[in-house]
């Protein structure tokens, strides 16, 4: 009974905030990341549909990925680490480590992650051949950053919230894409098994709609990024684009060379929201910098070792294939505040009580953890660095 009441309350609560309308942002009331795979920065740079692309937005100059290969970049773009993860395989993390689903869903920002060719809503398998048809992958389990943690997979209302291509546009078309959105191509149009052209040349046509004036009523902010570069012993530099009519006018065809990783993507979208933090690498990542213009942050900086950053291989932790390299999953630090404002979202203080004492290795200085020469510092939990 008890159960049945909490739901129906549920229900009632999601009706409410639908009625109410999306939930606005400081710079933008949308954000949409989309992901291809595998390329150098200078490749990628000099390639024509990308060019094209650059003069309807901002280029982001120092934008590094954290490690290789594919999935661990993934990973941490939603969770704020990748738990030093190595490798491709099926991974599955505790439903204590949290998500941006649960910083979004506290302030009613609505989310959804599309992955192109996946078979079915919530799909957890590890790959489907799909529009292809010639067995080449064509949906992968690891460039779905979502399905790898049981707090979204634990949770039948969050794991729905995983769908394909076509259900974004059947939302695009009916004007309700979600305010949170996280979209993988497949294995050909990401430029996995395909080529550097076929994915920038795919990237433009499939943004053209989305770039058209009034493609959204909501300032939306597109974010078009790669997962990791392509060669290895390089350090880990890739291409980044912000689009979308949320991009202030005068700055179109510009750039900006504020150092990002992939956890920029979480710490501005708390900014934007004012959302709570995962108490992660998220707090101290700088805030894509005309949203920290819009949202008053002012803690972008470049994080100590920025001249050296290498992010080619993974530190230790509980997802590294070595078994000598694996450790426990790091507690979160509950004494941060965040790019939103705020202290860590209080249920995941919740979850993780009597951590409080652990050493934590996240300290809100932004610093770049590389597994070669900048493995983590495992310290006990403090405030935000000066
Ligand atoms: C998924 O891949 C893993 C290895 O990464 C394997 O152990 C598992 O059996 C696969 N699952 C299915 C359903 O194929
Ligand atoms: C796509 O890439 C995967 C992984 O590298 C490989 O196993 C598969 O054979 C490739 N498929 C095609 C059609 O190239
Ligand atoms: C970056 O790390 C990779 C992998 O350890 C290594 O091969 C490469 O030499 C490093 N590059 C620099 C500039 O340190
Ligand atoms: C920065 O790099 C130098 C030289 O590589 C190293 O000695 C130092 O420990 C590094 N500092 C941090 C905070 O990683």
């Amino acid at each position: 009974m008890r159960r049945l009441f909490v739901s129906l309350l549920g229900g009632a609560c999601i009706r409410a905030v639908a009625a109410a309308g999306p939930t606005p942002g400081k710079a933008f009331d949308r954000f949409i990341t989309i992901w291809l795979e595998n390329m150098d920065y200078d490749k990628v740079n000099v390639d024509g549909s990308i060019a094209d692309l650059k003069r309807q937005g901002i280029s982001l100059t120092r934008y590094y990925a954290h490690t290789h290969p594919s999935q661990p970049n993934y990973l941490a773009a939603v969770g704020g680490d990748y738990f030093g993860l190595d490798h491709d395989y099926w991974v599955r993390i505790p439903e204590n480590v949290a998500t941006v689903a649960d910083l979004l869903e506290d302030k009613d920002v609505t989310w959804a992650g599309y992955f192109e060719d996946m078979p079915s809503p919530g799909y957890m398998g590890n790959y489907s051949d799909g529009s292809t048809g010639n067995g080449g992958w064509d949906y992968v389990r690891k460039h779905n950053p979502f399905v790898s943690y049981d707090s979204i997979t634990m949770n039948g209302q969050r794991l729905l919230n995983l769908d394909s291509f076509d259900a974004f546009q059947r939302a695009f078309a009916a004007k309700k894409v979600p305010q949170f959105v996280f979209m993988s191509p497949n294995m050909m149009n990401d430029g996995h098994n395909s080529s550097l052209e076929v994915a920038t040349q795919w990237s433009h046509k499939f943004l053209q709609p989305l770039l058209a004036e009034h493609a959204f009523d909501e300032r939306t902010l597109i974010a078009l990024t790669y997962d990791e570069s392509e060669t290895y012993s390089e350090p880990n530099h890739i291409v980044t684009l912000l689009l979308g009519n949320a991009i202030p006018p005068a700055l179109k065809g510009t750039q900006d060379d504020t150092f990002y990783t992939h956890y920029s993507m979480l710490s501005t979208v708390q900014a934007n929201w004012g959302l709570h933090n995962l108490g992660r690498y998220d707090v101290g990542a700088n805030v894509f910098q005309f949203v920290a213009d819009k949202t008053g942050y002012a803690g972008n900086r470049d994080p100590e070792n920025a001249s050296s950053v290498n992010n080619s291989l993974s530190y230790p932790g509980l997802l590294n294939e070595d078994p000598s390299r694996r450790l426990p999953i790091p507690a979160p630090n509950t004494k941060l505040i965040g790019a939103g404002g705020l202290p860590i979202l209080p249920a995941i203080e919740a979850a993780w009580s009597g951590t409080q004492k652990w050493q934590t290795p996240y300290d809100g200085s932004g610093r770049v953890c590389d597994g070669d020469s900048n493995p983590p510092v495992y310290n006990p939990p403090a405030g935000n660095p000066p």
